[in-house]
C-alpha cells in the first residue's frame, strides 16, 4: 500500500501490510493475523513523514463516535465526553463550542485526529490538551487488553506523553472533562490582541479568533504539504537567554517553573536567515519560519537534508540544538 495519501508531507513509501479496522474486534483480528514486530498507528498523518518503505504493519483505524457521559449530579459544572480516536480533531472542537462546552476552543483548527491529540499533547495559544483529558482508553497490542490511563498515568509534558515513549498502545478513545461555563483568561499575546475589542469573549469568539490567526500564519496542508511546527521550541538556560538577548532584545522568553526558559524556534530560524528559504523543493513557510513546507518532493530524505541545514545554521549562530517535533520514519 502506498502511504503518500496518509502523511501530510506527501512523501512516498510502501507499507508491507496495511489494515483499516472499524472496531476493536477487527483491530484485534488484524493484530493477531499479522503478528509483525514493527507497527505504525496512523491518525491523520499530520505529524510524521517517511524516508523509506515501512517494513511492518500499518494500522489506520476508523473508529468513530462521540458519547456524552452524564455526571452524577445534574447541576454539575462539568461534562464528560468520550470520543473515539478516529474522530477529526477540529470537528470535535466545533461540536464542543456549539454545545457551549469549554476547554478545547484554543486548540481550534489543528489538523489530525482525536486519538493523536494525547500522543504529543497538542498545544496552542496557551492551552494544552492535557488540561482537558480525564482518561485515555487504549489497547495493549501485545496482550490485546483494553486499558485505561488516568491523566497522571499519561505522563503529559510539552509535546510529550507516555504514548510517545512507549509504542505498544493504540488509543481507542479519549475521555474529556469540559466546563459548562466560561470566562476568557488571557494567556497568549497574539490571541489577546486578536480579541482586544471584545470585552468578554465567548468560546465561539475565541474559536473564531484562533482560526483567523492560524489561517493567516499557517499553510493549509491540503494545499501546501507540511506537518505544522517542525521543531520543538527549545529550553535554554538563563545565561544563554541573556547572551542572545544582548544582540536580539526581542527574543521571546517564556520562563518555566524548573528555572529553564522556553524560547522560540521560529525566531532563531528566522534570525539565522532561514525564513522563507528554499533548497530544491523544500523550504520554510514565508510567513512562519518554524513550518517546513514541501513544494513537490516525494522523497522524505529531501526534508531531512533541509532539516539538518536549519539545525546546523541555528547551532552555528546560537549554539542551540533544535529537536524535531515531527516523527521521521
Ligand atoms: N517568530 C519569528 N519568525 C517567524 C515566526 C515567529 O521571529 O517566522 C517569533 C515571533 O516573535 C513570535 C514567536 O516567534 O511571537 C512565536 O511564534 P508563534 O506565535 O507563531 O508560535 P510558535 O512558538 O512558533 C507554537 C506551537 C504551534 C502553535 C503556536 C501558537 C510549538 C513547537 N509550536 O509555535 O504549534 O500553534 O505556538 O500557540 O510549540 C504545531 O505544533 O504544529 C503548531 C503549529
Amino acid at each position: 500500500t502506498q502511504l503518500k495519501p496518509y502523511n501530510s508531507f506527501r512523501t512516498e513509501a510502501l507499507a508491507k501490510i496495511f489494515c483499516e479496522p472499524t472496531d476493536i474486534k477487527q483491530l484485534r483480528q488484524c493484530l493477531s493475523d499479522y503478528p509483525l514486530e514493527t507497527k505504525l498507528i496512523l491518525g491523520g498523518g499530520c505529524n510524521l513523514f517517511f524516508t523509506k518503505n515501512f517494513e511492518g504493519l500499518v494500522i489506520k483505524p476508523t473508529m468513530l463516535g462521540i458519547r456524552e457521559i452524564s455526571d452524577e449530579s445534574d447541576d454539575s459544572e462539568h461534562v464528560f465526553l468520550e470520543v473515539m480516536g478516529s474522530e477529526d480533531w477540529d470537528s470535535l472542537v466545533e461540536y464542543c463550542v456549539d454545545k457551549g462546552y469549554a476547554g478545547l476552543e484554543n486548540l481550534s483548527y489543528i489538523p489530525g485526529t482525536v486519538g493523536a491529540s494525547p500522543v504529543q499533547n497538542i498545544g496552542a495559544y496557551g492551552a494544552e490538551v492535557k488540561d482537558c483529558i480525564h482518561e485515555v482508553v487504549a489497547l495493549n497490542m501485545e496482550t490485546l487488553e483494553v486499558v485505561s490511563f488516568s491523566n497522571a498515568e499519561c505522563e503529559f509534558a510539552y509535546r510529550d506523553s507516555i504514548f510517545k515513549k512507549q509504542d505498544n498502545y493504540i488509543i481507542i478513545s479519549v475521555v474529556f472533562l469540559l466546563n459548562r461555563s466560561y470566562t476568557y483568561t488571557p494567556k497568549y499575546a497574539d490571541l489577546n490582541k486578536e480579541l482586544e475589542e471584545i470585552a468578554e469573549p465567548t468560546i465561539r469568539e475565541v474559536r473564531d479568533a484562533v482560526i483567523r490567526i492560524r489561517q493567516r500564519k499557517l499553510p493549509n496542508e491540503k494545499e501546501l504539504p507540511n506537518c505544522g511546527s517542525f521543531f520543538k521550541n527549545p529550553y535554554i538556560t538563563e545565561q544563554v537567554a541573556e547572551s542572545i538577548s544582548k544582540e536580539y532584545p526581542d527574543l521571546p522568553l517564556y520562563p518555566l517553573p524548573n528555572g529553564l526558559i522556553k524560547t522560540s524556534a521560529a525566531f532563531l530560524i528566522d534570525r539565522a536567515g532561514y525564513k522563507g528559504k528554499q533548497i530544491g523543493q523544500i523550504g520554510t513557510y514565508p510567513k512562519q519560519a518554524l513550518i517546513i513546507v514541501n513544494y513537490g518532493s516525494t522523497d522524505g530524505n529531501d526534508i531531512v537534508f533541509f532539516m539538518k541545514e536549519i539545525q546546523q545554521a541555528v547551532a552555528d549562530k546560537f549554539n542551540i540544538d533544535l529537536e524535531p517535533e515531527v516523527r521521521i520514519l
